[in-house]
């Protein structure tokens, strides 16, 4: 598939799996989906832009790279996407943050936008969405569209989950976003679930139902 990063390291694996587990408590769930998204971030920055600075070490000065955190901007798609974001925020403290407050309408699976905030000056950015799951692709297609209206430099998805109709949506829509993801999964079931999946990512994230 195009345009598609599968990260298939064995310490993002693992932890998927103890999160899929129906057991897991919200406690872990969190701490477990913090720590995967920092290992993804490491993979999602891979080729950010660096600059030269004039440092001092005890012995002499150097040359060194240095990335500019700030020209990044996370966007959350609330609420799911606090979880990615957060673990995000802790290897690159620097990004600033947007958000898109979206719902799935539960009838039609539409996406429908309640809430919009980014930084300003969005075209100098490069902006990487996070939502833990990619299943009808319908709120990140809604939250891309929206994002294309400020010409940021770039924009990139980054999941835990997806699965072929997520995928195959997304890139139908949007086929210049890179889709980042743990895992790809079967199929999506009839109200929008990504089987087998890990349930409700909000949820179990916030210990709600
Ligand atoms: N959102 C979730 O939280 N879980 C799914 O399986 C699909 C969408």
């Amino acid at each position: 598939m195009s345009n598609v990063h599968h990260i298939t390291h064995p310490l993002v694996q693992h932890k998927l799996t103890l999160m899929r587990k129906k057991e897991a408590s919200t406690n872990s769930f969190r701490r477990l989906l913090n720590e995967l998204a920092m290992l993804m971030a490491y993979e999602v920055t891979r080729d950010m832009a660096m600059q030269d600075v004039e440092i001092e070490t005890p012995l002499e000065t150097m040359t060194a790279k240095v990335i500019d955190g700030k020209k990044l901007v996370f966007v959350s798609i609330l609420r799911a996407g606090t979880g990615i974001l957060d673990g995000m925020l802790s290897v690159v403290p620097g990004a600033r943050v947007g958000h898109i407050g979206l719902y799935r309408d539960p009838k039609t699976l539409t996406a429908v936008e309640y809430y919009f905030k980014m930084p300003q000056n969005m075209q100098d950015r490069d902006v990487i969405v996070v939502d833990p799951m990619l299943a009808t692709g319908n709120s990140a297609i809604a939250a891309v569209e929206r994002l294309k209206e400020l010409n940021p430099k770039s924009i990139k998805f980054v999941c835990l989950l997806t699965c072929p109709e997520g995928i195959a949506a997304l890139q139908a829509a949007h086929p210049d976003v890179p889709i980042y993801t743990a895992a790809i999964d079967r199929q999506l079931n009839d109200h929008g679930y990504i089987l087998p999946g890990l349930g409700d990512a909000g949820d179990r994230m916030f210990g709600t139902k």
